[in-house]
C-alpha cells in the first residue's frame, strides 16, 4: 500500500502533468490559428504526450493501492506574442515540471518508498529528454528571429519532428 504522503504527491504531479497537457493544447490552437501548422501539429502532439505522462501516474498510483483523483486545472494563456515566445515559454515550464518531478522524487526516496523512486526514474530521463529537445528548438528559433522564411523552414521542421515520433533530436 503506498503511503498517503507519497500519494498526495503523485496526485498533485498528476495535476501539473494534465495542465502540461492543456498548456500545449492552447498553444498549438494558437500556432493553428496564426499560420503555423507545423508548430500545431508538435504541440498537439506534445499536449498528447503530457496525456500520457498523467495517465502513467493514475495507472501506477492506483495499481500501488492509491486512488487517483483529478484536481482543478488554470486556463492556460492564450496570448502570445510569436512563436519565439511560445518555445520559450514552453522550455520554462519545461524547467518547472522537472524540478516538480525532482521533489516527489526526494519525497519517494525519503519515505524510502523505493518502488516509485525506481518508477520515476522513467520521468526523470524523460525530462532531460524533453529540455534538451526544446533548448534546440529554442536555439534555431533565436537564429531565425522573425525572418518569414527562415520560420517557414523551422515551422516544416516542427512539422517533421511531430511526424518522426515523440523521440526524435531536433537537429
Ligand atoms: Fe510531462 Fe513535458 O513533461
Amino acid at each position: 500500500m503506498i503511503g498517503k504522503k507519497i500519494e498526495e504527491a503523485i496526485l498533485k504531479q498528476i495535476q501539473v502533468e494534465e495542465q502540461s497537457s492543456r498548456i500545449y493544447m492552447a498553444m498549438a490552437s494558437w500556432c493553428e490559428v496564426n499560420g503555423f501548422p507545423g508548430a500545431a501539429k508538435f504541440l498537439f502532439t506534445h499536449s498528447d504526450e503530457e496525456r500520457m505522462h498523467m495517465t502513467k501516474l493514475i495507472n501506477y498510483l492506483n495499481d500501488k493501492g492509491g486512488y487517483a483523483r483529478l484536481k482543478d486545472l488554470d486556463a492556460p494563456e492564450y496570448k502570445f506574442k510569436s512563436l519565439l515566445d511560445i518555445f520559450d515559454q514552453v522550455l520554462k515550464h519545461e524547467e518547472f515540471v522537472t524540478a516538480s518531478i525532482n521533489k516527489l522524487f526526494e519525497i519517494a526516496f525519503g519515505e524510502k518508498d523505493f518502488t516509485t523512486s525506481q518508477f520515476l526514474q522513467w520521468y526523470i530521463e524523460e525530462q532531460i529528454e524533453e529540455e534538451s529537445m526544446f533548448k534546440g528548438i529554442l536555439d534555431k528559433f533565436r537564429l531565425v528571429g522573425e525572418q518569414t522564411g527562415g520560420l517557414f523552414h523551422l515551422d516544416k521542421e516542427l512539422e517533421a519532428l511531430a511526424n518522426a515520433g515523440p523521440k526524435e533530436e531536433f537537429l
